[in-house]
């Protein structure tokens, strides 16, 4: 039983692919409905169950709304992936305080959220199990931190929202470790999503924030990633799977940087 946010488009989108296809059922969440039931209905036309629910990561009551539903529709929960995400960039001087809070609320404000209730119904679960078998099976949270979170050029509220996910993540895996939650974080590069794709050619907007990069920035980028590429959502998505699986049941705490070697240059 798992849950993604962010699900319907890019990493979330191919997360909730991934996790279904090795057996998840799952809830999964997109502040669109129309990419967050695609989705569900690829999951079910191969066979999987999922449920859908639209809504925003901003809203208090939204991460209330999908634990339920993992509740009612499953009985338990052992992943969570929050995948939720946009950029509002510009340089600091110009940076309004409506482009800081925006991004913080989603990426930092969201993820809080929905890992708090996420975690409150995966200790119940975890108490009950330690009582009739003497352990509990493990659990699984994953955060999406980025490379910006180091920090990055006209991203200064993304920057600070994605390192706090570090931290974050980092007090869930100890407040955790002692009902088998592991939590970890995966600072992604440069992946090939409508967040990153060419300005100029996709025309993306949430709300008045516009998505992806201009194009000779993102020449610039590429030409500092070690392998020549972006990633795909796919090999963004193999390390999300492998730290929500039983071959991570003794990694907690950790940041993964999946950046075709960025950080070494
Ligand atoms: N693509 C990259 O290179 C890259 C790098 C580092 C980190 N990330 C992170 O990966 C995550 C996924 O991004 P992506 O690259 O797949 O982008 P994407 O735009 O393809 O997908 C993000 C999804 O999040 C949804 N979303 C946005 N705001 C939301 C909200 N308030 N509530 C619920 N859903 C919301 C969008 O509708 C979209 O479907 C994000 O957290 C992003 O910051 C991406």
């Amino acid at each position: 039983m798992a849950l993604v946010t962010g699900a319907g488009r890019g990493i979330g989108q191919g997360l909730a692919l991934g996790l279904a296809a090795e057996g998840a059922k799952l809830v999964l969440n997109d502040l669109d409905e129309g990419p967050v039931n695609d989705t569900v209905q690829q999951i079910k036309a191969a066979g999987g169950q999922a449920i859908g629910i639209a809504g925003s990561v901003t809203d208090p009551s939204l991460a209330s709304q999908l634990v339920d539903a993992a509740k009612s529709e499953y009985g338990d929960l052992h992943i969570i992936g929050t995948c939720a995400g946009f950029i509002w960039d510009g340089m600091i001087h110009r940076m309004t305080d409506d482009q800081w809070q925006g991004i913080i609320d989603v990426h930092l404000t969201g993820t809080f959220r929905v890992v708090r209730e996420s975690v409150s119904f995966m200790r119940e679960k975890a108490k009950a199990e330690k009582e009739a078998n003497g352990n509990a099976m493990a659990r699984h949270i994953v955060t999406v931190s980025s490379l910006s979170g180091f920090g990055n050029l006209g991203q200064a509220n993304y920057a600070a929202a994605k390192a706090g996910i570090v931290g974050l993540t980092r007090t869930v895996a100890l407040e955790g470790a002692m009902f088998n939650i592991m939590a970890n974080s995966v600072a992604f590069g440069l992946i090939d999503t409508r967040m990153t794709r060419s300005q100029e050619t996709q025309n993306e907007r949430v709300g008045e924030a516009v998505q992806g990069i201009p194009e000779q920035a993102r020449e610039k980028l590429m030409a500092t990633v070690p392998l020549n590429r972006p990633g795909s959502v796919e090999e963004a998505v193999g390390p999300m799977l492998f730290l929500a699986s039983d071959h991570a049941n003794y990694v907690s705490g950790v940041l993964l940087e999946v950046n075709g070697a960025s950080h070494i240059t």
